[in-house]
Formats: C-alpha cells, sequence, structure tokens
C-alpha cells in the first residue's frame, strides 16, 4: 500500500463540494487516513508551492490558497500517487477527461478544486508538510 497527499483547495470548498469529492476519492478506492481542515497562511502557500516561485501564476496562485479553508487528505491506495493523478486528471478541467474530480468540480486551470502529489519523494514531503507521525497512526 501507498500513501499520497491530496489537498480540497479553497474554490471546492467554498462551494461546498468537499463531500462529494472525498465521496468520489473513497469511491474509486482510496482509504481515507488523515484530514484536516485549515487556512493556509501566506508563508505556508508560498513554501508549500515554493517549486513554481519562478512561475508567471505563482503570486496569483498563492493568493487563491490563502483565500479560505483548505482540506489536505492523506489517502492510502496501490500505486496512490499515479492513482490520485488519474483519478483527479489533468491540470486545466477543460483538458481533463470525462469522470476525473476536475472535470467534475473544478472551475478553472488555477482554481482547480484538488492538489496531488507528482511523486512519492514529493508524497513523502507533503505529507509531513501537514501531518505529524501520531496523526498517521493505525
Ligand atoms: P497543482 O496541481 O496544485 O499545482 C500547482 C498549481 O498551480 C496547479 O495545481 C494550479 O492550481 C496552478 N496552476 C498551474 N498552471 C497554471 C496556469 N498556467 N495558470 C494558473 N494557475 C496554474
Amino acid at each position: 500500500m501507498n500513501r499520497t497527499l491530496a489537498i480540497i483547495k479553497p474554490d471546492a470548498t467554498g462551494a461546498g463540494k468537499a463531500g462529494k469529492i472525498l465521496a468520489h476519492l473513497e469511491a474509486a478506492g482510496f482509504t481515507l487516513r488523515a484530514a484536516r481542515m485549515m487556512h493556509l497562511s501566506e508563508a505556508a502557500a508560498r513554501s508549500f508551492y515554493e517549486v513554481h516561485k519562478e512561475r508567471p501564476f505563482y503570486g496569483s496562485l498563492v493568493e487563491f490558497m490563502t483565500s479560505g479553508p483548505c482540506i489536505p487528505l492523506v489517502l492510502e491506495a496501490e500505486g496512490a500517487v499515479p492513482r490520485l493523478r488519474e483519478t483527479i486528471g489533468a491540470t486545466d478541467p477543460a483538458e481533463a477527461g470525462e469522470g476525473t474530480v476536475r472535470r467534475l468540480f473544478a472551475e478553472s486551470k488555477e482554481r482547480n478544486a484538488i492538489h496531488a502529489s507528482d511523486s512519492d519523494e514529493n508524497a513523502s514531503r507533503e505529507i509531513s508538510y501537514f501531518f505529524s507521525g501520531t496523526d498517521l497512526l493505525g
């Protein structure tokens, strides 16, 4: 079994779509191992997305991610990282496949409802960014 990090982003959380997204993820075969609801500070959003800091959308992304509460989740499944990327679809909902989370629930390329780790190494780093060892027992 493998674990990955998802974040239900402020667009989806604010629009009352979190429950439907979580149900979709569970129906897709993921087991929920940890969850929290939080409002990211600017420093936390900047640090989490530091890899994108040279991109033109970085400032806007940080503003969006700090605009309201979000819901980080630890999800478990066989091959969790690629499986979750497949389940959520392409970054831009207009390019995401039928039935994917972003096709169903996202508003735009930036306000795209959900984040998912892109490698096992980043999944470990991102899980420990939001959760401590005691959150992940059992
Ligand atoms: P995520 O998978 O969380 O990783 C980086 C985020 O940046 C991405 O989802 C989008 O929310 C945002 N993003 C990526 N590309 C663009 C873009 N071209 N314009 C605006 N936002 C983007």
